[in-house]
């Protein structure tokens, strides 16, 4: 049986198969998509694939560098093809949990810009309700222990300040991530979504709504296609 790490490798693979020449394209965050970017930058030098990138993080944007994938700025093109990411959760209607990696709101201000996502992931990610991978949401640093507290008003549940070693996580945009351990209780993430971002606090959340068009799923059976019956790649 493929080991994790070769379900993820297969599946970061697989995605590039929806890239062609001439695409703008953003490059997710994570362990899983790592793959996707290796092999786009395979094809790049070794193909002749000719496409602009936009990372989402950091560590992608040096990833994305060292294998020779050009970049541009999200603000000086007129939106992306397709983004290519993966994800810590999604369930039968294509619902997303992100930002295990603390990678979120640059993940969700790319998603928004491009015409299609795909998601890559190996079949531990794949639930019938979201919820048992903490609900990652983005917060300020200013007065986080009170955004902390009205997040667990709201939810009704234990939530954690992420740290990195003894200090709170800084995400790439200088803010906190606080994780929500709701379980797998998250039947409406459109409206858990909206109500989280009412609280002045919270910068982004880590639900991705009615944006996945597909997911590449490696399973011990293989790589499967999932398309979104009502997205933008069928
Ligand atoms: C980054 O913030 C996340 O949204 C990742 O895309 C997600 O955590 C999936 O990462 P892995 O592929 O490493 O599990």
């Amino acid at each position: 049986m493929a080991d994790v790490e070769e379900l993820k490798k297969m599946a970061g693979i697989e995605a590039c198969k929806f890239v062609k020449s001439g695409m703008k394209v953003g490059l997710g965050t994570g362990s899983t998509v790592k793959y996707t970017i290796l092999e786009l930058g395979r094809r790049v030098s070794e193909e002749g694939l000719q496409i602009v990138g936009v990372p989402t993080s950091l560590a992608t944007e040096e990833l994305a560098i060292q294998v020779g994938i050009e970049l541009v700025k999200l603000s000086d093109i007129d939106g992306l093809d397709i983004v290519i990411d993966g994800a810590d959760e999604f369930d039968v209607n294509f619902q997303l949990i992100k930002g295990g990696g603390a990678a979120l709101l640059r993940e969700k201000i790319v998603a928004q810009q491009s015409n299609s996502m795909v998601v890559v992931a190996d079949d531990r990610k794949k639930v019938s309700i979201l919820g048992d991978f903490p609900l990652p949401i983005e917060i300020t640093p200013f007065s986080y222990q009170s955004t902390i507290r009205q997040i667990s008003k709201l939810l009704d549940c234990e939530v954690s300040l992420r740290l990195e070693g003894p200090e709170a996580k800084v995400t790439d945009n200088g803010n906190f991530i606080a994780d929500a351990k709701t379980g797998p209780t998250i039947l409406d993430p459109v409206s858990t979504e909206s109500d989280l971002l009412n609280i002045a606090g919270v910068v982004q959340v880590g639900l991705f709504n009615n944006m996945c068009d597909a997911v590449i799923l490696a399973g011990k059976n293989g790589i499967e296609t999932l398309l979104n019956p009502v997205g933008n790649l069928v």
